[in-house]
């Protein structure tokens, strides 16, 4: 086989491959990709002498043996848990009383441990009855799933009194306990074709860390399908690194204090716990979707006089992450007038203007944020993402550019650049922020 022709395979290969399961050969990784692919082609091609070579190289197996290295099985236990924790938090008590058990997918649940996480959250939650699907693209994937055996590698970082609870420990070795196996099943699935069903609908669907790794339409047609799946007023949560979804189809957005999460958006008004705000949800068909807080913030009193700067940021960002903004937003103007000095005043200041959906204020109060404390990374982080919001990308980008460099170990700033740069059509740059902050989330992820 000469170069030219194995150049040609991968090129088909690639647009298989791209066109059956979405992944995305753009960026940095593109590269090492294309390598990947030449020299398993010439292993396969190799092992057939005789046989056409393109029927080989786009033999269905080949394809699959192919995707199954491009593809980044890797997880652990416990990966992003303040989402699940918000999701116990904030969405759990609203369930309660319901006949029918808590349904939850975890799409791309790799080797499953996130599947197994979340059971364990669950039920340290004290939900008792619930069922979780887990899927993922990967046949060997799901089968070491259903296994539920797993390495020291994969329980990194854990907290040591979980591990116990969660699993049986053998020599070098530990199995997932019964309990928790007995709720779960797998199977395999495509993201780009139908979702699976539930009976009503899933309550929680999880895809986190699978969409980054698509190409923008493919990213569409499975957050339609992941919507699809989801109950009436269910949630979908994705990962810290993934494309932000807003304006998606049939999904609200809400901004929580770890990040967004979306809601479908024709169920009823969230019911966050016991003094929730009624709010309204986003147009069905999509539109920016962000949740807004309408209701007067009468439900809390003014902060006890004694109450320290502290004590006060801490309501409001509870208040914040049970989406009522509008006493976030009082006790956040309070902090500032007693001279908070950390910032944290001005960050929920924006974020609670913003999820009252006044983003004019928004983009002000994060202005006199940076203004105030010209060298908090975060605070020119969050002003990027504000001016973004109001789609000022030409005023983001800069100030995006400002947080990289006052921090260059910041993730998130990079993906705020990253989007930023897609935002003015610099694909290269794009591509670039978003390989750096993925790196540098990974890095904080294993570190952990
Ligand atoms: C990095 S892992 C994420 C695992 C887990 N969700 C987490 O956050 O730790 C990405 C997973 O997505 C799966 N995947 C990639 N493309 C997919 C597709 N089109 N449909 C279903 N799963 C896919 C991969 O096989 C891989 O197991």
């Amino acid at each position: 086989m000469n170069g030219m022709d194995l150049c040609g395979l991968v090129d088909a290969v690639q647009e298989r491959i791209s066109t059956q399961v979405g992944l995305s050969f753009e960026g940095p990784r593109g590269a090492i990709q294309r390598q990947v692919i030449q020299a398993q082609l010439r292993r396969i091609i190799d092992r057939h002498p005789g046989l056409p070579e393109e029927s080989v190289a786009l033999a269905p197996v080949t394809l699959r043996r192919i995707c199954e290295e491009l593809t980044v099985q890797e997880s652990f236990f416990y990966r992003e848990q303040a989402a699940l924790d918000w999701f116990c938090h904030h969405v759990l008590p609203t369930l309660r009383g319901r006949r029918r058990p808590l349904a939850a997918w975890s799409a791309g649940c790799a080797e499953g441990q996130e599947v197994y996480t979340l059971a364990a959250v669950l039920e340290h939650a004290g939900l008792r009855r619930y069922r979780i699907l887990g899927t993922d693209l990967s046949g060997p994937a799901v089968t070491a799933a259903r296994c539920g055996v797993y390495g020291l590698w994969s329980l990194r970082g854990l907290d040591h009194s979980v591990v116990p609870r969660l699993f049986r420990e053998g020599a070098g070795h530990f199995t997932v306990r019964e309990r928790f196996r007995a709720q779960v099943t797998f199977a395999e699935h495509n993201l780009l074709d139908a979702p699976p069903r539930a009976a009503g609908g899933y309550d929680l669907v999880l895809c986190r860390n699978v969409l980054i790794y698509l190409t923008p339409a493919a990213q569409r047609r499975a957050v339609a399908g992941l919507t699809e799946a989801l109950a009436p007023g269910g949630w979908l949560l994705t990962g810290a690194g993934d494309p932000l979804l807003d304006g998606a189809p049939g999904l609200a957005t809400v901004l929580t204090g770890h990040g967004a999460v979306y809601r479908r958006a024709d169920g009823p008004p969230v019911g966050a716990g016991p003094q929730e705000d009624a709010r309204r949800a986003a147009p069905a068909g999509g539109g920016s979707g962000i949740m807004h807080d309408r209701s007067a913030p009468a439900t809390a009193g003014p902060p006890h006089p004694s109450a320290t700067v502290s004590q006060i940021l801490t309501i409001a960002e509870e208040a914040l992450e049970s989406a009522r903004p509008g006493q976030a937003e009082r006790l956040a103007r309070e902090a500032l007038a007693r001279h908070d000095e950390s910032g944290r005043g001005h960050a929920l200041l924006v974020q609670a203007l913003v999820q009252s959906g006044r983003p004019a204020e928004a983009v002000r109060a994060s202005a006199r944020a940076v203004d105030r404390r010209p060298f908090d990374a975060a605070l020119w982080t969050l002003h990027a993402v504000v001016l973004l919001d109001t789609g000022d990308a030409e005023a983001a980008a800069p100030a995006a550019e400002r947080a990289t460099s006052l921090d260059p170990g910041m993730a998130q700033a990079h993906l705020v650049l990253a989007r930023s740069r897609a935002a003015l059509g610099d694909r290269d740059g794009e591509l670039h922020a978003r390989a750096v902050g993925r790196e540098l989330l990974e890095r904080e992820a294993v570190s952990r």
